[in-house]
């Protein structure tokens, strides 16, 4: 089979998950900026938004951005989205030796150590991530419901008043350098295709993403019945259909 000199890295499931989450994340940041600074709540007034409408949006804005990812489990690719979450949850020495050296992050993909379909980074930033949003819906629900709580549950609503606070800040941070890397740093850049048009460089992804890679083209070598040992460096084979990936990591996984 022909060399591809691309790899599918994200499907329209995880492409759509990934910019109905972060879409939904500006604007919450945006309407929560609205809210929380009173000069910003004046000048929205004088455009006529009411304070009122600002937290509605805001609101809806919460429920696309813990829905939307629901959604997409529910209506999309859910075998493509455990892939991602197993991906997620494995960690091996490789992953604790990156988190170990602080520049990794930073460094060309050869000098760092090799990274499956995430690298360990990638992995801390999108725990914590998810980890937030659950704080942020639970938190968010309080407040919202707040005028129907009765006054025992008080000290409930401060406490969601200060950690939805703080979970704002930290995300903030936690997206300003996810943007840095995925969209500004020169090493990393070249992966901002995948997220828009699902396919980045063959070459790109074997020098950030050996392992994945490597399992990637045995997939495929195993589903076009070519048998041999997996190695980085091989030669790659084109993409395969779902039903031959399932089948060929079946395979694979009997195999070890
Ligand atoms: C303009 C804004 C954004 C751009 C350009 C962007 C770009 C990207 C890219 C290129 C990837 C894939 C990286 C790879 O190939 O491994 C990615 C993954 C991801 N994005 Fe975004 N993103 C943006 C906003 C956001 C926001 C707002 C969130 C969450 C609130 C978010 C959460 C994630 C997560 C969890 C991943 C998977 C792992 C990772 O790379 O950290 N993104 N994004």
């Amino acid at each position: 089979m022909a060399i591809a000199p691309t790899i599918e890295r994200f499907n329209r499931t995880e492409r759509g998950l990934h910019w109905t989450h972060s879409a939904s994340f500006f604007a919450l940041l945006i309407t929560g900026l609205f809210l929380y600074f009173p000069a910003l709540g004046d000048l929205a007034a004088k455009v006529y938004l009411a304070h009122l409408t600002i937290l509605n949006l805001h609101v809806l804005s919460g429920a696309f951005y813990i829905g939307g990812p629901l959604l997409f489990w529910l209506l999309g690719d859910r075998g493509s989205l455990r892939r991602d979450l197993h991906a997620l949850d494995v960690w091996d020495d490789d992953d604790v030796r990156f988190l170990a050296e602080p520049g990794a992050i930073l460094a060309e993909g050869h000098d760092r150590p090799p990274a499956g379909r995430f690298n360990a980074g990638q992995k801390v930033n999108t725990i914590l991530l998810a980890a937030a949003a659950i704080g942020f819906g639970v938190t968010g629900l309080i407040l919202w419901q707040s005028s129907h709580l009765p006054a025992w549950a008080g000290f409930a609503v401060q406490g969601s008043v200060n950690l939805h606070d703080i979970l704002a800040v930290v995300t903030t941070a936690l997206v300003a350098g996810h943007i840095y890397l995925a969209a500004l740093h020169p090493t990393t850049r070249p992966g901002l295709a995948g997220i828009f048009g699902g396919r980045v460089s063959r070459a790109w992804a074997r020098l950030h993403h050996p392992k994945w890679v490597a399992e990637e083209e045995a997939i495929g070598r195993r589903a076009t019945g070519d048998r041999r040992q997996t190695a980085v460096g091989d030669h790659p084979v084109g993409d395969v259909d779902s039903a031959a990936r399932v089948d060929a990591v079946e395979k694979l996984r009997a195999d070890r």
